[in-house]
């Protein structure tokens, strides 16, 4: 049984006052509150249980290493990848597109190859692209999504073409809260030979991934979004595509051998770990996904889907809300703007006044912002912990920003 109030109770953060009044936190899709286990897990690493990895015969640093290395095979777990193997830790999905983008297009792209993506990405899903773009010549193509937001496979399978090499494509948006069927993507791709690259940073932390299942080639994440501490992640590659890639970030602990001649690099997804990793990061992402695991994430997805329906409602309910995107298959994330004068910053800081916190601004993802023809919207995101009283709180603070600037 779900009880919403039992696991509030596990988020000290929940519990403080904000501009007096009780904290709303409504910006999950930015980062995600962490639950006692995580931050007992971090305490208890650095009090107890602290080294370095890899590099000490010492009994800490055995242990740390046990530790962080067993993360691997809950990150495995948690979205079902056939293998340790095939999880490179990072420090989260900007990392994970990087290192694809460096490691592996890099390694495999040449001028004039292209790679498909959409307009609704986040700039981590966009930037990597402009690089090799503008340093090897790659040309990127845009795909829109329907006016409601919706993304039909469809549109992606056509603009394949002989000359592409990549789809890179989010699962959801952290803009419209769009779910994106990569499966159906990653079939028709197959048949043509192309890899697909999932944008899983906002769907892992609302729906159960499995990544066999979407038959995908990789596959980001991001811990602090998953309740987790900051810069801890994970990519997954599968394993054939982990054959084709090329150590980018050289450094400790990714070699084979070193000597002033010669450089070789160890195998399998150590040779893309390179420096002192993020150690006790890591560890508490353990605690997290475990928490997670525990709850079970189809239960926090039917939680989730009862307060975006419920939110849904009362939002539309309001006309004077422009809400963006309408997609049949969203998440709990609304966008919006107000009619008149009131930039989506005031309506952030009004509501911020009365304890609520949202995002507001471009979300870095701008050419999404262009493609709904605004320059910026106010963000209410939803997590596990949220309630429909905050989304009443939400509604009743939205009238009052009405109130004050119409
Ligand atoms: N990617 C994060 C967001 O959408 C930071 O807010």
């Amino acid at each position: 049984m779900y009880s919403v109030e039992k696991i509030r109770n596990d988020f000290p953060i929940l519990s403080r006052t904000v501009n007096g009044n009780k904290l709303v936190y409504l910006d999950n899709a930015a980062s995600a509150q962490k639950p006692l286990c995580v931050i007992e897990a971090v305490r208890h690493c650095y009090s107890h249980e602290y080294a370095n990895v890899h590099r000490g015969l010492h009994h800490l640093s055995n242990l740390a290493t046990d530790n962080y290395e067993r993360v691997r095979g809950k990150i495995r777990d948690f979205i079902n990848a056939g293998s340790e193997d095939e999880i490179i830790y990072t420090t989260g999905t900007t990392e994970g597109i990087n290192l694809v983008a460096y490691a592996w297009a890099m390694n495999r792209l040449e001028a004039g190859d292209e790679i498909v993506l959409t307009s609704m990405e986040h700039h981590a899903n966009i930037v990597p692209w402009h690089f090799l773009r503008e340093r090897m010549g790659i040309k990127l193509k845009w795909v829109d999504p329907e006016g409601d937001g919706d993304l039909d496979p469809d549109r992606i399978i056509t603009a394949i073409g002989p000359k592409t090499r990549l789809i890179a494509v989010t699962h959801m948006s952290n803009v419209l809260g769009t779910l994106v069927d990569v499966k159906a993507i990653a079939q028709e791709a197959a048949q043509r030979g192309v890899p697909v690259l999932v944008d899983g940073s906002q769907s892992s932390v609302h729906t159960r991934i499995d990544v066999q299942e979407l038959g995908i080639d990789f596959f980001a994440l991001t811990g602090h979004k998953l309740y987790g501490p900051s810069a801890s992640g994970a990519l997954y590659v599968k394993r054939e595509r982990l054959t084709e890639m090329r150590p980018f970030k050289g450094g400790g602990d990714m070699i084979r051998d070193v000597s002033k001649e010669v450089v070789s690099y160890a195998g399998g997804t150590q040779g893309f770990e390179a420096g002192t990793p993020a150690i006790v990061q890591m560890i508490g992402l353990g605690a997290a996904l475990d928490y997670l695991s525990n709850i079970g994430m189809d239960n926090i997805a039917r939680h989730e889907v009862d307060l975006r329906n419920y939110a849904d409602q009362k939002l539309r309910d309001r006309n004077w809300l422009n809400i963006q995107g309408n997609a049949p298959n969203k998440g709990a994330i609304f966008s919006f703007t107000l009619d008149g004068p009131a930039h989506p910053h005031d309506l952030s800081t009004v509501l911020d006044g009365k304890g609520i916190a949202v995002r507001a601004g471009h979300h870095c993802a701008q050419p999404l912002m262009k493609f709904l023809g605004v320059t910026a919207t106010c963000r209410a995101s939803f997590g596990l912990y949220n309630t429909r009283k905050e989304v009443d709180a939400l509604v009743e603070g939205l009238e009052l920003c009405r109130d004050l600037f119409s």
